[in-house]
């Protein structure tokens, strides 16, 4: 099954993502995560993404769209995956229909988490993730048992730099002017199912299983 699981930023894309990766046995492709792990490596194309990343912008289409088109043809990714962060933009999404068009695989489901702005500035404030096995926790709705520690391997947890209160300002407003209108975009083709993404975890799991099914 190929899924894209849409979302403003701290709708709870990666948290989802992360569970149905383990119930469909696909990957989780998160272009955000592979951008941070580029950045973290030091390699051109972090380096280059990171100015854009911090200061709440988009990195440019053409990049994100040529790790999406390297990594989907990867042999994990034959019997489906799950797109977290991918398409942000009508460009993106164009390029990923044509692309599958090609391939004549296309995206099976488009699931938006809907989340009010109010709750993702709290989440995205609270969240804290592991750099080393990549475990994400929010200090009030899923907190580590001890402060500031990863559960499952003793890292430290850090808060990502793109989660401060000004970066975070600008990644709602990029989200409202250049992702919503991809919303849009599937919609009008009948493929866009909503899960209301407030409540626990577990039960927006639960939903978003349903929407899948339908
Ligand atoms: P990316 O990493 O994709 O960030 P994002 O879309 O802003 O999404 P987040 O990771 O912030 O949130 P999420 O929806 O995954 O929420 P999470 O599950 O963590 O992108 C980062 C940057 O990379 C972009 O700004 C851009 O620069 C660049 N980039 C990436 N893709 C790009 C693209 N396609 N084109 C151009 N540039 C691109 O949850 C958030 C917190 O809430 C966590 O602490 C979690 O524990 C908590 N939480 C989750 N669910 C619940 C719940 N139900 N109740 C309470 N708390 C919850």
């Amino acid at each position: 099954m190929r899924i894209i699981l849409f979302g403003a930023p701290g709708a709870g894309k990666g948290t989802q993502a992360s569970r149905l990766e383990e119930e469909l046995e696909i990957p989780q492709i998160s272009t955000g995560e592979i951008l941070r792990r580029a950045k973290a490596d030091g390699t051109p194309m972090g380096r280059a993404a990171s100015e854009y990343m911090d200061a709440g912008k988009l990195v440019p289409d053409e990049v994100v769209v040529g790790i999406v088109k390297e990594r989907i043809q990867q042999p994990d990714a034959q019997k489906g995956y799950i797109l977290d962060g991918f398409p942000r933009t009508l460009a993106q999404a164009r390029e990923l229909e044509d692309m599958l068009e090609k391939i004549g695989a296309p995206i099976d489901k488009v699931v938006s988490l809907e989340v009010p702005e109010s709750n993702l500035v709290e989440r995205l404030s609270g969240r804290r993730s592991c750099p080393e096995c990549k475990a994400g926790y929010h200090m009030q709705f899923a907190p580590p048992s001890r402060d500031e520690i990863c559960d499952k391997c003793g890292g430290s947890l850090v808060h990502r730099d793109d989660d401060r209160p000004e970066s975070v300002r600008e990644r709602l407003r990029t989200f409202e002017a250049q992702t919503a209108p991809v919303k849009d975009f599937y919609e009008s083709k009948g493929r866009l199912a909503r899960v209301d993404g407030v409540g626990k975890m577990e039960e927006v799991f639960e939903l978003l299983r349903e929407a899948l099914r339908k």
